[in-house]
């Protein structure tokens, strides 16, 4: 461990169960020597292992309905109060569509769940940013982090509307970003992960074969839960100071890649292994 954040205090959001981002950076954050509090949605608390991970960080978890800015306030007042002053780091790793639970296709979206979704999953970041701007809740040279994902600027079979979800996320972190870095000094990024097998990385229809794409097409392969944790930690440290408005991919190179050596073996060694009309079709035509 390297004490980064040695005499930070922190907000983490988002530890649903030990394979969460959020439980990773909280663990990560705790190794290096930083202080926070968690918090969740109180059906989360309840269904969760969040408790545990309090514990044996030696801290608490607040309630909080990311998508309601009078909890938001209680939570940073609350915080500060526990804390010993304001804050130098936030995490926000929340997400979650009503659509995809309910395998509704994205041309046969309900647009109540849609809205659900782009609140829980995007504008509650505004929400915390514009929330701890007005409460003066974050330290000069804090830093807030949301996750993200490549369906912000890519297309991906499955991913329905959280990709403008995570398109508002990344906008938000720029937009924000400006404003906060010009007034006070706070740095607003996001990270975009490799695709990762958590609890909401299960919701997402075939994750286990997109895993597999992502893992033969990236030079250095999927970045997992943990690695993607110490990233985190990085942004919070002292040692990105100049680090904002910026959507950084974590994702062991996927993100420049068009085609791979190991991709293409797979993808030529299924036309050996299917004689079906259409896709001999397609072969045949190069
Ligand atoms: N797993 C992946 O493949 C992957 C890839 C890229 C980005 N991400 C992003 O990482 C972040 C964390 O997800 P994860 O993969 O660790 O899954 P996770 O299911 O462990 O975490 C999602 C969290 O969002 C919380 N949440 C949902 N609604 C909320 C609300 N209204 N208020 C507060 N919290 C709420 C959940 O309780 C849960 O703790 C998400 O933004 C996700 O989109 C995940």
């Amino acid at each position: 461990m390297y004490n980064l954040l040695k005499g930070k205090k922190g907000i983490i959001f988002g530890a649903l169960n030990n394979r969460s981002i959020a439980w990773k950076v909280a663990e990560r954050a705790n190794d290096e020597g930083a202080k926070f509090v968690l918090t969740n949605t109180p059906v989360s608390i309840r269904l969760g292992e969040v408790d545990e991970l309090a514990k044996n960080c030696n801290t608490i978890v607040i309630p909080a309905d990311a998508t309601s800015v009078k909890d938001i306030e209680n939570l940073f007042q609350q915080s500060m109060e526990i804390l010993g002053g304001k804050v130098d780091f936030v995490l926000h790793s929340i997400g979650m569509s009503p659509n995809v639970r309910k395998k509704l296709p994205y041309d046969n979206l309900d647009y109540e769940y849609y809205h659900k979704t782009m609140d829980i999953s995007a504008f509650s970041f505004h929400k915390v940013l514009q929330v701890a701007k007005k409460m003066d809740a974050i330290n000069e040279w804090g830093s807030v982090v949301a996750l993200s994902y490549i369906a912000a600027q890519r297309t991906l079979f499955e991913y329905n509307d959280m990709a403008d979800a995570k398109a508002a996320l990344e906008s938000i972190a720029r937009s924000f970003g400006y404003i906060y870095g010009r007034e006070k000094k706070v740095r607003v990024n996001t990270i975009s992960q490799s695709p990762t097998l958590t609890t909401a990385g299960s919701g997402v229809k075939g994750i286990d074969g997109l895993m597999d794409f992502t893992e033969r097409m990236s030079p250095l392969g999927n970045g997992s839960a943990d690695e993607c944790a110490d990233f985190c930690i990085t942004l919070f440290s002292d040692l990105t100071k100049k680090v904002t408005m910026q959507n950084l991919f974590h994702d062991g190179g996927f993100s420049s890649m068009g085609m791979s050596q190991q991709a293409m073996l797979q993808y030529n060694k299924s036309f050996d292994e299917c004689d079906c009309d259409l896709v001999e079709k397609y072969k045949l035509k190069g």
